[in-house]
């Protein structure tokens, strides 16, 4: 293995320009990729008419992305809701019928009798008025029969719970207003739907996809993946487990609530930060191939073997989502991963190196590694590394595209 090396690319960093614009801007989702280092990855790296695959595919940032610029596109991920979303954010949709729809949602409010899910706390998430008003919404959108239709108004719905909760506004996890605001807290469920439906409507009205060649599946890629020929990879994995990175369920769960039984993606609960990497502890079974890991998983041992514990879990995930990725490859193809290097214990771990190792042993080529200040991603810059309140560092300032070979 030859000495693996990092690049500035400042080319990459597109300061200035924001990350959700457009159909991105649909339905908020965590660690969302930025569209012109997705769109610049394409060019250089993939033809018309290929197949280019996310893995993790989120929101969906990607695979729009592959459509734009005229190729298929696959993705998965193990969130039902993530899945929705990126379903509406690919489709040209009827926007005629959804007005239609809504005219009707507004003419029927008055009569419409509420359905309420099972919400765990819900009276302590959720205002009665709002409570009652999701749940006729919740009423109206059982009875869309069209699948696409259906999953614009879920997705509207999805954005509607979230910003009618008690929750703090901007925050990814479960976090209530404060008392004292809550009391002059009085969310418009009515009047949020419908802005959001009109503004999603704009932007898709204005911004029709070239291609429609897209599949979603709600897939674990721990697992085998029934995908192939695909002839190149962008993706974002998940940088650590959900309890101390991004906690994708916790994110998703008041959705999940609302949207019971009715997502065609499926349902899930608070539990999915269980299933999402790193999220099962296991003992350190063998030897991951990575040096790197083990640099660092040795400095950690040394003051925390728990959390060496829980660094190893995630990776020993992440080593297998990557032997199966690698299987869906044809030849020749690349892979872009775009990973954070983020400090646990005061030690940095080495996510780009390690990503680069791990592929090297299932085949691949290491081409370049290119570091790009990030200025888009809304997750915390500065971190609480010992998990305690007011010390942080500076971890996440950094991307690493990691690009390679079959
Ligand atoms: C960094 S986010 C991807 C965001 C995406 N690039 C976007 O633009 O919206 C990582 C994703 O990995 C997914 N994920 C975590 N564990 C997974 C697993 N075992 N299989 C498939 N997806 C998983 C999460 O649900 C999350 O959506």
């Amino acid at each position: 293995m030859e000495t693996l090396e990092r690049v500035e690319a400042p080319e990459f960093d597109f300061r200035g320009f924001r990350a959700s614009v457009g159909r991105h801007s649909i339905h908020e989702y965590p660690a969302m990729l930025h569209y012109l280092l997705v769109q610049n990855l394409i060019n250089k790296y993939s033809n018309k008419g290929d197949l280019i695959y996310d893995p993790f595919c989120g929101s969906g940032v990607s695979v729009v992305e592959a459509l734009r610029l005229n190729r298929k596109a696959v993705g998965t991920d193990i969130n039902p809701l993530a899945l929705l979303i990126a379903d509406v954010r690919t489709s040209n949709l009827d926007t005629d019928s959804i007005k239609s729809h809504l005219t009707s949602l507004q003419k029927n409010w008055f009569n419409l009798t509420p359905d309420i899910p099972t919400v765990k706390n819900i009276n302590y998430w959720f205002k009665e008025q709002a409570i009652r008003d999701l749940g006729k919404l919740r009423t109206f959108i059982k009875e869309i029969k069209d699948r696409k239709i259906l999953n614009f108004f879920l997705t509207t719905f999805s954005q509607t719970v979230r910003e009618c909760s008690n929750n703090r506004k901007g925050e990814f996890k479960r976090y209530r207003i404060p008392e004292e605001k809550l009391k002059e807290y009085n969310p418009d469920v009515f009047q949020t739907f419908f802005h959001l439906a009109y503004y999603y409507l704009e932007i898709l009205s204005k911004d029709i996809l070239p291609s429609q060649e897209v599949s979603l599946l709600l897939h674990d890629v721990r697992k085998t993946i029934p995908i192939n020929n695909v002839k190149l990879i962008i993706t974002s994995p998940p940088y650590g487990d959900s309890k101390t990175t991004v906690a994708y369920g916790q994110f998703s769960s008041f959705s999940f609530d609302w949207l019971k039984g009715l997502n065609p993606y499926g349902d899930s609960n608070l539990k999915l930060d269980s299933l999402c990497l790193g999220g099962k502890k296991i003992d350190e079974i063998f030897q991951l191939p990575s040096e790197h890991l083990y640099r660092a998983l040795d400095e950690i041992k040394k003051v925390d073997k728990k959390r060496a514990k829980e660094v190893y879990s995630f990776f020993y995930d992440y080593f297998y989502s990557i032997k199966q990725i690698t299987n869906t490859l044809s030849s020749k193809a690349y892979v872009c991963f775009i990973v954070g290097n983020r400090t646990v214990k005061g030690i940095q771990i080495s996510m780009d190196f390690i990503t680069a190792e791990f592929f090297e042993h299932f085949g691949l080529k290491v081409e370049n590694i290119f570091v790009r200040k990030i200025s888009n991603k809304r997750m915390p810059s500065k971190n609480s590394p010992s998990n305690r309140a007011g010390k942080t560092s500076n971890t996440m300032l950094n991307e690493y595209i990691v690009i390679l070979r079959k």
